[in-house]
């Protein structure tokens, strides 16, 4: 059964949903912590960099390719480029998004349990061993991840306009709302002063350390959702008559506006409570709830609205990744949208299984990591960077100069050529060097 392709309502549809994926667990803890235990604003500095000189090209090419063919992340490769191997970038992307997706519900599944916590009066005892307490258990963070899968298919069920494009566009108003609310908030507590030095006035030995340019640039990648075929794959909905830079301008300023935002709600109230900043990983799940605790009577509410924030915010990029795995096998395999959904999401949240019981439940290990980081490490450190490179090869190598001035929609720009060169050379050594050190890392 072939259903007709779908489309974007409008312009602003297609950016709030493509924010949507972008804005997400990596802007409000993910940021956080790589620029906590990466010197603060030295990182900030050089994520800004690699976001104005990788995150802008690259997406602008992953946009182009998508608009142009108006296929899913592996058909759009073959039609520009029959019987060629290109369709391979789009084959990664497609792995990752439904590999990543696995594991983002298990902590989609997290953040669902700890908004209900808040919900029926927060959380008892030390945060700490609550935390690993209940990602240990078996039953209940697989219960919570399912919850959160449920809604994500649920979502992309119903298809782009009525499903994807309808949420996002209630879902990014009020994050916005929430995410400046509790940084208002947060900056009450008297830690603005040491949060503000620390994030925006860098020290400059910092800059000779190479792992805060990997950090930097990793995360710029992730938090543009960059390398697994959804920009793509949203950008296929587009009509062509849309303006594509003005675009991806938007969502990366605004991408970025949240994240730095989201720090002004986490160091603000870590330096308050005398909290140390390179805390890790936990800081969402153990350091913000000790801070909540701290709080007092208001701290339940301020976590009730915050793990909110936090749910909807991985909600957002939880339907994109879903939406890059329907796009693909519903054309591959000649089936509805709706059979497809369901049948991805499903297989999807059974392998995320495995994630969730790698947490202490079932000695689940790969390589000496847990499952969970060892499919996080191996679609961050491989299969983004890898798809990423073909991608940005296929343009700017396989196409002409006058195709790509005129798909990318910089013809005519004064910026064009430094944009093409930038893309041609700078990018791809750039991401060959995070591919690298990622895997000497490993
Ligand atoms: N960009 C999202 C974020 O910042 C993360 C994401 C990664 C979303 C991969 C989808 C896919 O959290």
């Amino acid at each position: 059964m072939v259903e007709k392709r779908e489309q974007w309502g409008s312009r602003w549809g297609f950016i709030l949903a493509t924010m949507g994926s972008a804005v997400g667990l990596g802007n409000i803890w993910r940021f956080s912590f790589a620029m906590g235990s990466n010197g603060g604003s030295a990182f900030l500095i050089i994520y800004l960099v690699s976001v104005l000189l990788l995150g802008f090209p690259v997406m602008l090419i992953e946009f182009s390719i998508g608009r142009r063919s108006q296929a899913d992340a592996v058909q759009a490769f073959s039609k520009l480029a029959p019987k060629k191997p290109w369709f391979l970038a789009g084959g990664l992307g497609v792995l990752a998004a439904f590999l990543i997706l696995s594991f983002y519900g298990v902590i989609g599944g997290w953040s669902l349990r700890y908004t209900f916590d808040y919900m029926t009066g927060g959380i008892s005892g030390d945060p700490s061993d609550y935390f690993s307490q209940f990602i240990g258990s078996a039953a209940q963070p697989v219960a919570w991840q399912f919850l959160f899968m449920a809604l994500s298919i649920g979502i992309v069920y119903v298809g782009v306009q009525k499903g994807i494009e309808l949420t996002s566009k209630v879902m990014m108003p009020l994050l916005s709302i929430l995410v400046v609310g509790l940084a208002v908030y947060s900056m009450t507590l008297g830690g603005t002063r040491e949060a503000l030095a620390f994030m925006f006035s860098p020290e400059w030995s910092a800059f000779t350390d190479p792992n805060i340019y990997l950090a930097a640039m990793g995360q710029a990648f992730f938090t543009l959702s960059l390398g697994m075929g959804i920009m793509l794959t949203y950008s296929s909905y587009l009509d062509p008559e849309s303006s594509l830079p003005s675009s991806a301008a938007i969502i990366i300023v605004l991408d970025t506006l949240f994240a730095i935002i989201s720090g002004l709600i986490i160091f603000p109230a870590l330096f308050a409570f005398g909290l140390d900043p390179s805390e890790g990983a936990g800081l969402v799940f153990i350091v913000l709830p000790t801070i909540f605790e701290g709080l007092g009577g208001i701290g339940t509410l301020v976590g009730l609205i915050f793990f909110i924030l936090f749910s909807l915010a991985a909600l957002s990029s939880a339907i994109s990744l879903l939406e890059v795995s329907v796009a693909y096998f519903m054309r591959r395999f000649n089936l509805s949208r709706k059979t497809t959904t369901l049948l991805s999401g499903i297989v999807i949240s059974l392998i995320g299984i495995l994630s969730s019981l790698s947490q202490g439940a079932v000695d689940i290990e790969v390589f000496g990591d847990s499952f969970l980081d060892f499919v996080d490490a191996f679609t961050g450190n491989l299969l983004l960077p890898l798809s990423a490179l073909i991608s940005v090869l296929f343009v700017t190598w396989s196409w002409s100069t006058e195709d790509i001035l005129h798909h990318t929609d910089i013809h005519g720009k004064a910026w064009a050529e430094p944009l093409i060169f930038t893309a041609k050379f700078i990018a791809p050594i750039a991401i060959l060097i995070v591919l690298a050190i990622g895997i000497i890392n490993w």
